[in-house]
C-alpha cells in the first residue's frame, strides 16, 4: 500500500464518499433489503446484465422463488424461464445448485461465514464479498469493473489491473477503505460501486463531480486517461453453425440442448456445429448451393440423428458467447421419413404462442422473426 494511504486517508477518503453517496446514488430494489438471499439473486444477475435489465428480472424471479427453499424445490426447466433472456445460463443453472446445496449442508439458512458463502457453486470473491458485507456488515472487501477502475485511478496504478501483481494490490486497497466494524462496511462497497459507475467512468471520468477528486493519484497526475492500463485484447474464435426451422400441420421442432453442451437445458431450433463438422478453416462460401446443403443434411443427421431436407436459406443470426463469434445460417427444411430418435428431448411448439419452455436467447429471436416473417412455401408432409 503506498505511503501516504494512511487510516486518515481512508477515513477521509469514507467520509467524503458517504455524504455524496447518500444524496446521489440510484434507489436500487436490492439496495433496500439486508437478505442474503435476495441480495445474492441480485448480485449474479448483476454480473453479466445491465442494472436498467436486471431490475424486472429481480422483481419477477424473487416473486416466483422469494426464499432458498423455492428455489431448491423448484424445478430447473422453471428456473430456467425466469432467467431466459438474461443468458449465461450457467449462472441460473449454479444458483439453482447452490440453492440445493444451502438446503442440504445449511438447513436452508444461508450461511454466513465467508468461506461458506465462497464454497457455494457460482460465487467468486467478489459475490461473496457483496453478500456477507451488504447482508451482515461482515468486513470484506470487493473488486469488480467499476471498482477496479476506481481503485486503479486512486491509488494511480500503473500495471494491467487484470494480473496477479496488481490485483494483490487492489484487493488490499479495497480492504484499507473500508471501516473496522460495522454497518458502513456494505454501505461503504455499495457507494465505491455506485462511485465507479455514474462518475468514474471508463472514457470521459467526471472529476470535476467526484467527491474524492482531491484523494486520487491519477486525478493529481492528469493520468486518468490512461488508467487502468488497457488488458491484451481478447482473441476470439469464429464458428459457423447451423440450425432448421422445421414445420409440420403449423407446428415447428425443437431441441432441448443436452448436458456438456451449450445452453443446456435450454430449447433451441435443431442446431449443429458446422466448424466442428468441416474443421475450422473451413469456407462455406466457396460451397455452390446444392452441395452446402447435402453437407448440411449430413450434419444434423450425424450431430442430431435428424433426418431432414433442406430447403431455402432464411438468414444469418451473428452472436457471441465467451470468447466465440458464432455465425448462425438459419434454413427451413422437412423430416424425412424416419422417427425423431429420443422424444423427450423434441418437441413441436406454436411459434404465435409464448413458449413454456426456456429457449435461447437466438432462438427466441428467430422466434419472434419467424411470427413476423412465416415460411409459406412449405407444403405439409
Ligand atoms: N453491479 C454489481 N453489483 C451491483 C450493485 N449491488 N449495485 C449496482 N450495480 C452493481
Amino acid at each position: 500500500m503506498p505511503e501516504k494511504l494512511t487510516a486518515m486517508w481512508a477515513a477521509q477518503f469514507r467520509r467524503r464518499l458517504l455524504a455524496w453517496y447518500k444524496s446521489h446514488s440510484r434507489p436500487l430494489p436490492w439496495r433496500e433489503t439486508h437478505d442474503p438471499y435476495a441480495i445474492w439473486i441480485s448480485e449474479i444477475m448483476l454480473q453479466q446484465t445491465q442494472v436498467a435489465t436486471v431490475i424486472g428480472y429481480y422483481t419477477r424471479f424473487l416473486t416466483r422463488f422469494p426464499d432458498v427453499a423455492s428455489l431448491a424445490a423448484a424445478d430447473q426447466q422453471e428456473v430456467l424461464t425466469y432467467w431466459a433472456g438474461l443468458g449465461y445460463y450457467r449462472r441460473a443453472r449454479q444458483l439453482h445448485l447452490a440453492a440445493q446445496k444451502i438446503v442440504s449442508d445449511y438447513n436452508g439458512k444461508f450461511p454466513r461465514p465467508i468461506a461458506d458463502v465462497l464454497s457455494l457453486p457460482g460465487i467468486g470473491r467478489y459475490t461473496a464479498g457483496a453478500i456477507v458485507s451488504f447482508a451482515y456488515g461482515t468486513r470484506a472487501p470487493i473488486l469488480e469493473a467499476n471498482t477496479l477502475r476506481l481503485y486503479s485511478r486512486l491509488i494511480g496504478l500503473r500495471e494491467d489491473p487484470k494480473q496477479s501483481p496488481a490485483q494483490a494490490q487492489l484487493w488490499e486497497f479495497a480492504e484499507h477503505i473500508l471501516p473496522q466494524t460495522g454497518a458502513q462496511v456494505g454501505v461503504v462497497n455499495q457507494a465505491t460501486m455506485e462511485l465507479g459507475s455514474l462518475v468514474c467512468l471508463p472514457k470521459e471520468p467526471n472529476c470535476d463531480i467526484c467527491p474524492v477528486a482531491m484523494l486520487c493519484s491519477a486525478y493529481a497526475t492528469g493520468t486518468q486517461a490512461d488508467i487502468p492500463l488497457a488488458s491484451k485484447p481478447k482473441s476470439f474464435t469464429p464458428l459457423t453453425h447451423a440450425l432448421v426451422v422445421l414445420q409440420r400441420r403449423g407446428k415447428t421442432l425443437m431441441r432441448q440442448n443436452q448436458d456438456g453442451a451449450w445452453w443446456s437445458g435450454l430449447w433451441d431450433f435443431p442446431r449443429v456445429d458446422l466448424t466442428q463438422q468441416w474443421s475450422s478453416n473451413f469456407d462455406d462460401k466457396q460451397l455452390d448451393r446444392s452441395t452446402y446443403l447435402t453437407l448440411l443434411e449430413v450434419a444434423f443427421e450425424q450431430q442430431l440423428g435428424l433426418h431432414c431436407r433442406s430447403s431455402r436459406f432464411l438468414k444469418t443470426i451473428r452472436h457471441s458467447v465467451t470468447r466465440y463469434r458464432i455465425g448462425l445460417h438459419c434454413f427451413s427444411a422437412r423430416l424425412e421419413a424416419g422417427r425423431l430418435p429420443d422424444q423427450q428431448i423434441w418437441k413441436w411448439i406454436d411459434l404465435s404462442l409464448t413458449p413454456d419452455i426456456p429457449l435461447t436467447s437466438t432462438a427466441e429471436k428467430l422466434r419472434k422473426w419467424l411470427v413476423l416473417n412465416p415460411i409459406h412455401h412449405l407444403s405439409p408432409p
